[in-house]
């Protein structure tokens, strides 16, 4: 049997979090290598956005430092119509852009003693979120009426109590003793970046590597997002509760606002100098894990090799062309055949190895043997040696054991039954595997998505899942499909060895198990096995992407690269 499959492959080298840049000429000042790296992620686009989205809230709400000497009625009049837009404005954000009810993937941290120290608070965020979410939904429709409505004492005590509920929670948002917001946020980023939990997350995560379905960058990439969600939606109910309260006529907050803000900036830049680093030292390999002890299917959770190197008993007078038994079975290790068969004893009763055999030995002298049934991948069912050996497994033998005996000849010489492998590449021997490509549609924008074997004709084919990518590095899952190998057989015309396939045997069954990497910037296109000596060795097909726009560049520049330290 081969010795095993690639162990690694990387899959996407997605995962890249790039600096805010408040200023955009930053960006164009960075070399032309790594330009195409730059990049938000959806996250850090989300916040842009949200800020300049702030900007417009603080320009509407300033209009209020002009109406403090005002007549009363028009004061309050000119109050309501600043608030209906506040709302209508912070609605909208979130209604299009957060999901409310979405308290965060944290599965990662829960497996972390120090998750405790943080639960609290991140789920107090989101808890409150939720409050301000409500408030805004069900009160947009009041703020709207009480702004159309001319200010006259008709409608007052409602407008007093929508007040009174409006500062009441701006004020729990800002000053609750137990649980302020800006405090938490404040723990929250002592314990990821100062204590640097992101570091003891990523080891987690590379710790519990299959579990999950995602590489540990995946996963670390996710802890990441959830917890600037939360950063981000902390941050917004303070700005709308400074917001709130100013229009209420309790303050200035200008520079509460302005404090606010640039601890934000300070914060999410130390974060993301963090993650980058975290995620450099962090595995992007991503592995499944075996199934359950029984639940191995064939052609679903593995494919195999059949009648490949077969354990196979023969006598060693068969094995050499003048019928003697002067050597042993160790004198038959490399490339012997079955010459004949000798007064039609055991190797009458079984199909003849038509192949090369290899590696015999000599176990005992008399056995019995339960042969397999026809159909079946295997030659043998058990062999029990006289001396209580046994190869395989034994059971019920539905067909009836043979007794073999070994025999001396003249008494000098030794005609021993050797258990040896038979490599015959016949026509039940599985033993193919195919050297064309599979790759991703690269015209249609997909990217590999996965990898697996499959076997269609005795042939072996690695082949890949494709899926649309997206901005940012997402992936559109629904468009997640098998590429369908075109089968063929080796028996095909123009089909050859060595170029359409490989076949294996006793010495030519090595895979090497190299790791193959993408470069920054690219991602994985497509797969080929190649022979290297008489070896297979896995290629891969990379792309260059523009991160940002979720595109592939150029797809007739894709590249196939293979490992550099391919002599193993
Ligand atoms: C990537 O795509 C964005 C948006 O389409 C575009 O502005 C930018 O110039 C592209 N970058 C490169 C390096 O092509
Ligand atoms: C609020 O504070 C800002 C900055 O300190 C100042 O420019 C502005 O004039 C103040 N507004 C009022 C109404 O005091
Ligand atoms: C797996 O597929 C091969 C053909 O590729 C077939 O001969 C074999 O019976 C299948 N095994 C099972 C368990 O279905
Ligand atoms: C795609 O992702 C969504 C949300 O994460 C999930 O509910 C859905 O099952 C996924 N679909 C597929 C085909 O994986
Ligand atoms: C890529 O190659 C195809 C055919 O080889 C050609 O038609 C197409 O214009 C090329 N695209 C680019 C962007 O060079």
């Amino acid at each position: 049997m081969a010795r095993g499959l690639p162990r690694t492959v990387v899959l996407l080298a997605l995962l890249l979090i790039c600096l805010y840049q408040p200023d955009p000429s930053h960006a164009t000042q960075a070399s032309s290598k790594t330009r195409k790296l730059q990049g938000a992620s959806p996250i850090d686009a989300l916040r842009e956005r949200y800020l300049q989205l702030e900007r417009r809230a603080w320009t509407i709400v300033n209009q209020i430092d002009a109406v403090d000497n005002q007549l009363e009625q028009d004061a309050s009049h000119q109050r309501a119509t600043i608030m209906r837009e506040l709302v209508d404005i912070y609605l909208r954000f979130a209604e299009t852009e957060l999901t409310p009810e979405d308290a965060g993937d944290y599965r990662l941290l829960g497996r972390l003693a120090e998750w405790h120290l943080l639960e609290q608070n991140l789920l107090t965020v989101n808890k409150l979120f939720e409050v301000v979410y409500a408030f805004l939904r069900e009160k947009a429709p009041r703020f709207a009426e009480q702004a159309d409505v001319e200010a006259t004492d008709y409608g007052r005590s409602g407008r007093d109590d929508l007040r009174l509920l409006t500062i009441d929670l701006a004020e729990t948002i800002l000053f609750d003793k137990r649980q302020p917001i800006q405090q938490q946020l404040e723990e929250i980023y002592n314990i990821m970046v100062r204590q640097a939990l992101y570091y003891r997350a990523s080891m987690a995560a590379s710790s519990v590597l299959c579990s999950f379905g995602l590489s540990p960058q995946q996963m670390l990439y996710m802890l990441y997002e959830s917890i600037a969600m939360t950063e981000l939606k902390g941050y917004i109910m303070m700005q709308f509760s400074y917001a709130l309260l100013k229009v209420q006529g309790k303050g200035n907050f200008t520079e509460e606002s302005q404090a606010r803000r640039n601890e934000l900036q300070t914060r999410m830049s130390r974060a993301q100098q963090l993650m980058q680093s975290v995620m450099r030292q962090t595995s992007g390999e991503y592995w499944r894990c075996d199934p359950e002890r029984g639940t191995h299917r064939e052609n679903t959770t593995y494919v195999q090799f059949t009648r490949l190197l077969q354990g196979y008993i023969e006598n060693e007078v068969d094995m050499n062309t003048d019928n003697t038994c002067r050597e042993t079975c160790d004198h038959y290790q490399y490339g012997h055949e079955q010459h004949q068969c000798y007064k039609e004893l055991y190797c009458s009763k079984q199909p003849k190895c038509a192949g090369r055999i290899y590696d015999c030995e000599y176990i005992d002298s008399d056995m019995w043997i339960c042969p397999a049934a026809p159909g079946s991948q295997r030659r043998y069912e058990y062999i029990e040696y006289e001396n209580g050996e046994i190869r395989g497994r034994k059971q019920h033998c539905p067909r009836g054991t043979s007794k073999v005996d070994s025999w001396w000849r003249w008494l000098f010489w030794h005609c021993s039954y050797c258990f040896c492998l038979c490599d015959d590449a016949g026509r039940h021997s599985d033993r193919y595997v195919s050297l064309r490509e599979s790759v991703s549609n690269i015209q249609q924008n997909r990217v590999v998505t996965g990898l697996r074997f499959v076997k269609r004709n005795q042939m072996l084919h690695l082949i890949v899942q494709q899926g649309q990518l997206l901005p940012g590095g997402d992936i559109a899952n629904d468009t997640l499909e098998w590429v369908v190998p075109k089968p063929f057989m080796h028996t095909d015309t123009g089909v050859r060895n060595g170029v359409d396939y490989h076949t294996l045997s006793y010495e030519r069954r090595a895979i090497d198990l190299d790791d193959v990497h993408v470069h920054p910037g690219y991602v994985l296109t497509g797969v080929r096995f190649r022979t290297l000596g008489s070896h297979l060795n896995l290629e891969i097909r990379m792309t260059e992407m523009n991160f940002t726009a979720g595109t592939l560049i150029d797809p007739n520049q894709s590249i196939w690269i293979g490992s550099e330290d391919a002599d193993r």
